[in-house]
């Protein structure tokens, strides 16, 4: 496969017109000039290894029922180790051949919560809607907003029973990292009243450099088996049409009810097409990872220096921008609108994020270099 000149693409165009996109179809096509900054997947092109593993594959027409292998979960360990500085016990890992929102799901089924799940909000709106798919008593609640950003709700948990706790670790909407400290003190809190702490971190590996991503079953330390961590290669390498992930569950008891649960619903470990990504974005894309990393955290810098006190939360991983709409000229209600209206950029409207996500726009920076220019250029239209 030749390679551009920048190294991996992310300062070319990059089409994906008539590819199906999601994200593109949301934002209407691109019709009128649109630029989509919505749904959370990147217009940068995926790590060449990926792609060279699928076309090797594909090569070879048997596509039949294919074993998991364990090879797999050493070198999610040993990703962990190289790439956080974690001590992953192989045997935690779980290779799921599905997405992050259905592990979520089925581990709350095995889970067997008696009371009900919490999560902080803003926040990413999947945990709200599987609770209510799954008909499970959910509580949201507010994120303090302490300086530059913010802070976990911890006395929420005081002297009650709880039946689960659900963290976005990295925070989706803004991007920050909670500390190990904070991840640890969440554990205990969650262990205290009686619930397991899972920590959904399928935007860890995409932490900013200068700032380390605790690993939530290794953060909990002792409380490890009241914590579980999910996370997948989709968000990281660009290939969340490919829906896989993997749980670190480091609770035996736990560990076994999900397997049950999941050869209940004719569903195994492993899988053809997503333990080959898996493998190849984890034991070849650490070099692409890191340069589409100084990409984001360059176009991070240029439009938190555009956009100034508007950003609610100073990114440091992800792709990820949440603002203060009110603060850049916009309605509290219907900001998203208003800003596609203005500029041609669609965002995800903050409503969706729950309480304390009103008056606020997600904006997904994962865009080329000259695709960042044109953003730049219509936002500093607002103000
Ligand atoms: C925190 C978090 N968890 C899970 C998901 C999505 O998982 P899936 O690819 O299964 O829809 C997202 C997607 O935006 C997310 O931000």
């Amino acid at each position: 496969m030749t390679r551009p000149p920048d190294g991996f693409g992310f300062d070319a165009p990059f089409d994906r017109s008539g590819t199906g996109s999601s994200k593109w179809a949301r934002a209407g096509g691109g019709a009128g000039g649109v630029i989509a900054m919505g749904l959370a997947d990147m217009d940068l092109p995926g790590p060449p290894a990926v792609a060279e593993a699928l076309a090797r594959r594909a090569a070879h027409r048997a596509y039949g029922y294919t074993a998991c292998d364990p090879a797999g979960r050493e070198l999610v360990a040993r990703w962990y180790l190289e790439r956080h500085g974690a001590a992953v016990d192989p045997e935690w890992v779980l290779l799921l051949p599905f997405g992050p929102r259905t592990a979520l799901r089925l581990l709350l089924e095995a889970l067997r919560p008696t009371g009900p799940v919490l999560f902080p909000t803003p926040e990413w709106g999947g945990f709200g809607q599987l609770c209510r798919a799954a008909g499970l008593p959910y509580e949201e609640q507010a994120l303090v907003q302490e300086g530059a950003g913010y802070r976990l709700p911890l006395e929420a948990f005081a002297g009650r029973r709880v039946g689960a706790v659900l963290l976005s670790n990295p925070h989706n909407p803004s991007g920050r990292v909670w500390t190990a400290r904070e991840i640890r003190s969440l554990a205990e809190a969650a262990a205290g009243a009686g619930a397991v702490l899972v920590s959904d971190e399928v935007h860890g590996d995409l932490t900013h450099p200068g700032r380390r991503h605790p690993v939530a079953v290794v953060a909990a330390g002792g409380l490890r088996a009241h914590t579980v961590t999910l996370n997948s290669v989709g968000k990281t390498f660009n290939c969340s049409g490919i829906p896989s992930c993997f749980a670190l569950v480091p609770d035996p008891a736990l560990r076994g009810r999900l397997a049950e649960l999941m050869a209940g619903y004719g569903l195994w470990e492993g899988g053809l097409v997503e333990q080959l990504v898996q493998q190849a974005a984890l034991r070849e894309g650490g070099p692409w990872l890191d340069a589409l990393l100084r990409h984001l955290t360059a176009a991070r810098d240029r439009l938190t220096g555009l956009l100034g006190p508007a950003v609610r939360s100073r990114p440091e991983a992800s792709y990820l921008l949440w603002v203060d709409a009110v603060a850049l000229g916009l309605p509290a209600v219907g900001a998203g609108p208003a800003l596609l209206a203005h500029c041609g950029l669609e965002a995800s409207d903050g409503a969706g994020f729950g309480p304390g996500g009103e008056g606020s726009l997600r904006l997904n920076y994962a865009l080329p270099g000259p695709v960042l220019e044109t953003v730049s250029e219509r936002l500093r239209r607002l103000g």
